[in-house]
């Protein structure tokens, strides 16, 4: 394996459950019933294909104006979550992967959907490890497509086959799987069925381990 792709909420940062609150709270205001495990379903996607769900749940129809205006105010809530954030949110063990790649100069991207990645990635203090990110102010087909991790393996110039992505959501696995990468999911084998390889989080993953996927087939 010859580059590195990261999914950012859920695998690098624990933004997934800020995510989850700024929908609970749109959906208790619209009288729809959401779950953590509707929130399953919310994982990976775009913002404006989460509020289509989550109407399509309410059985609710809107017009454009109020869908915006939802859309909006859900990203405002949000952004009131994240504006603290700091490196103490990044998930446990993450750090210690990312240092490992980039002292071996090992190309690493990320492939997220959100339009918040740029800003998370600078308080959180990992904007510099990434040679190019790829978010979902560039991508028009969202994951499970996997136009994100395409456009990531050919910014860093390694072909799809010797990338491997990590991913907590079923749709991103589902995104490398198509783009033809190794994919590596993060968080519950139960849910994430379709992935080569998976690891409640990062303290289980050995850096040996990752060694191996740098010498594999070498
Ligand atoms: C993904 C999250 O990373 O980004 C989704 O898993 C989220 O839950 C999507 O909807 C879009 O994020 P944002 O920050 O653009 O609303
Ligand atoms: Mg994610």
């Amino acid at each position: 394996m010859e580059g590195f792709i990261f999914d950012l909420d859920g695998v690098i940062v624990d933004t997934a459950k800020y995510h989850y609150l700024a929908w609970k709270h749109l959906a208790d205001e619209l009288g729809i019933p959401f779950s953590e495990e509707d929130n399953e379903r919310f994982k990976g996607v775009s913002r404006k294909r989460c509020l289509e769900i989550l109407l399509e749940m309410g059985g609710l129809s809107v017009s454009a104006g109020q869908f915006d205006t939802w859309l909006k105010e859900k990203n405002e809530d949000y952004l009131s979550y994240i504006k603290q954030m700091d490196a103490s949110e990044i998930l446990p063990d993450v750090h210690k992967v990312l240092d490992y790649l980039l002292e071996r100069e090992v190309p690493m991207a990320l492939g997220s959907a959100s339009k918040n990645a740029r800003p998370i990635l600078e308080k959180v203090g990992l904007l510099s490890y990434f040679e190019t990110i790829v978010d979902g102010n560039e991508v028009v087909r969202a994951k499970p497509d996997p136009q994100v991790f395409l456009l990531a393996a050919e910014r860093l110039g390694v072909p799809p086959e010797r990338c491997v992505v990590f991913e907590d959501a079923l749709a991103g696995i589902e995104a490398a799987n198509a783009a033809g990468m190794m994919s590596i999911g993060i968080g519950d084998p139960g849910v994430l069925t379709e992935a080569d390889r998976v690891f409640t989080d990062f303290t289980e993953i050995d850096l040996e381990y990752i060694r191996g996927l740098l010498s594999a087939g070498q």
